[in-house]
């Protein structure tokens, strides 16, 4: 691992110590903040107090020893995890809460209205009545076609990452052995409005254009990507590197707001690591990224922040050039490097 590069002092509060940036969390636009959360597998701590942020717009690398908790970070965030302490917020999700709270304020007002009404005193209580059934109505509706995130705490299900803006690649590679490259990419789009299941039954046209549609944005994530000529291929017949970038393809059809990304760049040769480096920089104007990654040369330049983990702690946060030269990094990470 590469150690140079000018050491400097930090002005930047989200640099010290975990606790600042979580505090730092609340003044920026924030994507996704852990606070204080704590992972026991049995006996095993596998994360003690991880406290970080992601903010829009920012590229943030989790980086550690094997077996530091990194993944783990990822499966608390995504809810494959319950952390036995601390909570994992998603800032973001506010806009669902505020969605929740016109839609109140919409099947509110009728009722309201009702009640002062002459009508209503005419009709006595069942226009209140029709009201509250109506707004009963509409809210399994919206339930089911939209996310409601609990107003405390913002833990999202497995379930409702995808609608709620979070999306991410697996360690491994992940994708659907029987379907093709193409099919395995579509499959990240369905959260997109499509026919639904007697539009798919039936191939009604809406149906045949919201599957192109998806086709179509598919191709086109595989081509930015630089993978579109596997796009008919089984995943069993394509390299490595290819199926690692398939696999970023599939997540972005979702059009995250926050992408988390464990270990992307594995078996990429070195003329493919700049290429994609230069493709998550693109994905920043979009979204939010924290990216795992093992391989130093590829993550130091690509990073805006680097959260560093060891033994499941937090061991140091800040910018690249700072962290590189933090003598805890050095003995827990860098030092087993050299
Ligand atoms: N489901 C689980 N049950 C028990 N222990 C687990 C489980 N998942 C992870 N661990 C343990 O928690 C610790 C952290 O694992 P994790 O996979 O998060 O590390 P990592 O930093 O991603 O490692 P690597 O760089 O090798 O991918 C390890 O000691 C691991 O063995
Ligand atoms: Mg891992």
């Amino acid at each position: 691992m590469a150690t140079e590069g000018a050491p400097t002092a930090s002005s930047d509060p989200a640099a010290s110590s975990p606790q600042a940036v979580v505090e730092h969390a609340s003044a920026a636009a924030a994507s996704l903040v852990l606070e204080r959360v704590s992972v026991q597998f049995g006996g095993l701590h596998a994360l003690s107090d991880v406290s970080f942020q992601v903010n829009s717009g920012e590229i943030v690398g989790l980086i550690g020893p094997n077996g530091a908790g990194k993944t783990t970070v990822f499966n608390v965030i995504c809810g494959f995890v319950k952390p036995t302490a601390g909570h994992v917020q998603f800032p973001m999700a506010k806009s669902w809460k505020k969605e929740t709270l016109a839609i109140r304020i919409v099947l509110w007002l009728p009722r309201a209205i009702g009640r002062r009404s002459s009508l209503a005193r005419r009709l006595g209580h069942r226009f209140t009545q029709a009201g509250r059934a109506i707004a009963t109505f509409v809210r399994r509706v919206l339930r089911i076609v939209r996310v409601r995130v609990p107003e405390k705490n913002r833990h999202l299900r497995p379930s409702q990452l995808a609608r709620a803006g979070v999306s991410r690649t697996l360690q491994g590679v992940g994708l659907f052995p029987h379907l093709t490259v193409l099919e395995n990419v579509m499959a990240g789009g369905q959260t997109r409005p499509h026919g639904g299941f007697f539009t798919s039954l039936f191939a009604l046209p809406q149906g045949v254009r919201a599957d192109r549609v998806l086709r179509d944005e598919a191709l086109s994530q595989l081509d930015r990507l630089g993978v579109a000529s596997f796009a008919p291929r089984m995943p069993g017949e394509i390299p490595y590197g290819v199926a690692k970038k398939v696999a970023v393809a599939r997540a972005l059809m979702c059009r995250p707001s926050l992408l988390l990304l464990d270990e992307p760049a594995s078996g990429l040769d070195e003329s493919e690591l700049e290429e994609f480096a230069a493709h998550i920089v693109e994905l920043r104007s979009d979204m939010a990224v924290l990216l795992v990654e093992h391989n130093m040369g590829f993550v130091m330049p690509l990073v805006d922040r680097l959260v560093v983990l060891d033994f499941g702690e937090v061991i140091a946060t800040g910018r690249p050039s700072d962290v590189q030269q933090d003598p805890a990094v050095i003995e827990a990470y860098l030092g087993v490097q050299q």
